[in-house]
């Protein structure tokens, strides 16, 4: 595939995808139970479409809701993040999942997991679709990961390339060199 002058090849499958979304609602359908008040929190705008597959997957009557966050600019912001829109639902009752498409260093998510947390939820877990740990520079991890990934850049399926290529309904890898 080609965007721009940048070649792609496919990474992840609409099926692969499916398969993998299919073992990550099973783990967490055996994690909670029916009566559970769950509050899936999606970070925008990646995960939305994570989010819509993983719903209907989900035994639960789940409540969502979903933030968006930016880097914070400016010295020394390395890991700083502030909310464009934050979470609008009280945590406190709630058993939360922070839902990703794809961690990456993981400062997004430790900067919401902070956040979370210091609102007092029931629990507090994370589920992402990939998962590029080896290039993590904070110290936390998923608690349910679909696909342990490279260093390869990832488009498709929410995951954008300068905010196109989000709605392709698999997932592909830029070539190097291109
Ligand atoms: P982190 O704060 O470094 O973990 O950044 C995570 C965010 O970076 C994700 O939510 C994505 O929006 C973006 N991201 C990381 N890797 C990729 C990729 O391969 N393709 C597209 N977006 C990516
Ligand atoms: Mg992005």
């Amino acid at each position: 595939m080609q965007f721009d002058d940048r070649q792609f090849h496919e990474f992840l499958s609409e099926e692969e995808i499916s398969g993998l979304l299919d073992k990550l609602a099973d783990r967490i359908n055996a994690d909670y139970g029916m009566n559970d008040r769950i509050l899936l929190v999606g970070v925008l705008k990646g995960a939305f479409v994570v989010m819509a597959d993983l719903i209907r997957r989900l035994h639960s009557d789940v409540e969502i809701d979903f933030v968006r966050t930016v880097k914070a600019s400016g010295k020394d912001s390395e890991g700083t993040h502030t909310f464009l829109k934050d979470i609008s639902v009280d945590v406190k009752k709630r058993h939360v999942i922070i839902v990703e498409e794809i961690i990456d260093s993981g400062r997004t998510l430790q900067f919401l997991y902070d956040r979370i947390k210091a609102a007092k939820p029931l629990s507090l877990k994370v589920a992402t679709l990939l998962d590029k740990k080896a290039k993590r520079k904070v110290q936390l991890n998923a608690d349910y990961v679909g696909k342990e990934v490279g260093d390869e850049f990832l488009i498709g399926y929410g995951l954008d390339l300068e905010e196109k290529c989000r709605c392709l309904p698999a997932i592909y890898a830029l070539k190097y060199p291109n």
